[in-house]
């Protein structure tokens, strides 16, 4: 039976097939994501691809890709991504995400919405029927509205988590900012919680991914499934 990093790994490659030489590409942050930058620099180093620069969504997958000789480009001289691999922590059937387990939440939207295409690399533990089944929601508040928006949060519900380091003290994002794990059970409307969070001054972004995924690649014992939006909706 293959372990759960050798399901990543699976499907990792095969997202990494769709990657064409000269593609600027969006490189996601996690364990999953992490198979795919190294494969892309391999696959450079061999020469089966080449002029590939890719855009990072995390300091942890730029210092990945920097010390795999994957070459970084940023939006001040490329505004658009041909091509976006990333993981995710759950995906509906609607191929609606929760993303944002590794903190990376704000700068993988930002990557995801400046990209022709996302393909989103799993293995098939993250499929729910409904999101916020097994995951609670990330949430990026910056510091000075920890407390209001706490007090938000759980006003329509939610049980708020502060997340901590291994040693207690609070997690900051890359941009310096705190993440507030927010249950809410199961997500009966995504697209009216995201609506809700996105009002909030104090909120900077979450972990809702709605209409932004265009594929899903799956990877499970024997197969590896590819699920495609049907939809063109980009309200994420
Ligand atoms: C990072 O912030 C997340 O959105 C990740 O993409 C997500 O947590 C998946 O991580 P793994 O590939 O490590 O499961």
């Amino acid at each position: 039976m293959a372990t759960q990093d050798e399901l990543k790994q699976r499907a990792a490659f095969r997202a990494v097939e769709f990657v064409e030489s000269g593609m600027v590409v969006g490189l996601g942050t996690g364990s999953t994501t992490e198979h795919a930058v190294k494969r892309i620099a391999a696959l450079l180093t061999a020469g089966e691809l080449n002029n590939i620069v890719g855009i990072p969504t995390s300091i942890r997958t730029e210092k990945i890709a920097l010390e795999s000789n994957l070459p970084l480009v940023g939006f001040d001289t490329h505004q658009e991504i041909d091509l976006t691999i990333d993981g995710a922590d759950e995906v509906d059937p609607e191929l609606n995400l929760i993303k944002g387990g590794g903190g990376a939440l704000l700068r993988e939207k930002v990557v995801a919405q400046a990209s022709r295409r996302n393909i989103i690399i799993v293995d098939e533990t993250k499929l729910v029927a409904q999101l916020g089944t097994n995951w609670a929601l990330p949430i990026e508040v910056i510091p000075f509205a920890r407390c209001t928006e706490e007090k938000f949060l759980t006003g329509f519900g939610g049980t708020v988590r502060l997340r901590t380091n291994d040693d207690g003290t609070p997690y900051r994002t890359d941009q310096n900012n705190l993440i507030l794990d927010t249950n809410f059970g199961k997500i009966v409307d995504p697209y009216n919680l995201a609506a809700k969070l996105n009002e909030r001054a104090g909120i900077v972004e979450h972990g809702l991914f709605l209409g932004l995924a265009t594929d899903v690649i799956v990877a499970g014992e024997g197969e590896i499934k590819h699920l495609t939006r049907t939809s063109p909706n980009r309200k994420g």
